[in-house]
């Protein structure tokens, strides 16, 4: 049925809006269970080491719960072997549909063959999973537009297309071993290489390559590593620095850390939303991040899987870009919102993401 369903999705490249409604999901809530014919839904979130997979984690069981399914919600603490053993046991013991984010994107193939085998659907979350033909489905926003914000974050803060602008910037990617992080850089230099290449936009420490910015396993202790030593080795002689154009929330906070003791005061970007940021922004710390709703995308996630399980179609935004290796990967891709203090009430109180008092912003 599985194979079925993925021919029809091919053939038809049901092509829609991209964009995911609003949902009124509430991660407190707890739903009881619905007794029906329960299936079971393995959920396999990344690590904890960021708020944001533990409320996609919450988020996703509320889903699947109010729709009466049984969840096995596992985090696998950002140990690759421990993420390979719990999806091993979930496809010998019974679960009738996977959502995994990967830690390393490529690392799951040869388990994801008893998948297969089983007609177990797959669905990558939030992250692609690579060279493997047994993922059903990916849903995700649009991580090139994620990259895109940055760019033109800095381009507008910046004034760069007035040919005027000028700015030092350092640039902090994700893990190498996630997809998204080399995704998120292209966008990012989509807009800004122009502004390289003639000289608009300096980058002091000439760590520009993909490889060089990356950051090992998003962790904040590795971006803070690499900043300290920019600061000894590039920006100790009092070189301006004007932009740390970091790729997570996560990595940002390290970034902040780091330049709290020096005196440079440089703009700097994020992603996620993660609450101590949103504090960060609104105190003047943090420039803005990108927030990508998890309950959009666990509601989303839902609507997949439920469609597959019922033999429909589930809808589709993109079946040409996601190629993964071994396949094409039919994909829901939500749009990413720009968050700077201008927004956070309409996008992350008004929506009852936070609280105003938990974000500093009493009304
Ligand atoms: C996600 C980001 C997250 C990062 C680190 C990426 O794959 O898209 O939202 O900040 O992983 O956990």
């Amino acid at each position: 049925m599985k194979k079925f369903l993925l021919i029809i999705v091919s053939v038809m490249m049901l092509i829609t809006a991209v964009g995911c409604g609003q949902t009124k999901t509430d991660t407190k809530k707890t739903v009881n269970p619905v007794k029906r014919d329960q299936k079971i839904v393995g959920v396999l979130m990344p690590h904890r080491e960021s708020p944001r997979w533990i409320k996609d984690g919450n988020n996703l069981r509320y889903e699947f719960e109010k729709r009466g399914y049984k969840v096995d919600l596992q985090s696998s603490d950002n140990d690759v072997e421990r993420q390979r053993s719990q999806l091993k046991y979930m496809i010998d013991n019974g679960a009738d549909a996977i959502i995994i984010t990967p830690i390393d994107s490529g690392a799951l193939s040869d388990v994801l063959v008893g998948a297969k085998e089983k007609n177990i659907p797959v669905i990558a979350y939030d992250r692609l999973v690579m060279n493997s033909d047994a993922v059903s489905f990916y849903v995700s926003f649009d991580n090139k537009a994620v990259g895109r914000l940055f760019g033109e974050y800095i381009e507008n803060t910046f004034a760069l297309n007035s040919g005027a602008g000028f700015c030092n910037a350092e640039i902090f990617s994700g893990s190498a071993s996630d997809s998204n992080a080399e995704v998120i850089y292209e966008g990012l230099l989509e807009v800004l290489q122009p502004y390289i290449d003639n000289g608009q936009i300096r980058i002091p420490s000439g760590q520009i390559a993909f490889e060089e910015t990356a950051t090992y396993l998003w962790r904040k202790e590795e971006a803070q590593k690499r900043m300290t030593n920019l600061l000894n080795s590039v920006y100790g002689n009092g070189t301006r620095l004007d932009a740390v154009i970091c790729s997570s929330d996560v990595i940002a906070n390290g970034i902040v850390n780091v330049l709290n003791n020096s005196s440079l005061r440089p703009i700097i970007t994020g992603q996620d939303g993660d609450l101590y940021s949103i504090q960060y922004i609104v105190a003047g710390k943090q420039a803005m991040t990108v927030f990508k709703d998890s309950r959009l995308l666990a509601d989303k996630c839902a609507h997949v899987v439920e469609s597959i399980f019922n033999g429909t179609l589930p809808e589709v935004t993109d079946n040409m870009t996601y190629n993964n290796g071994e396949m094409i990967v039919p994909s829901y891709l939500c749009e990413p919102i720009l968050i700077t203090k201008d927004n956070i009430k309409e996008h992350l109180l008004d929506t009852g993401y936070y609280a105003p008092e938990e974000v500093g912003l009493s009304e």
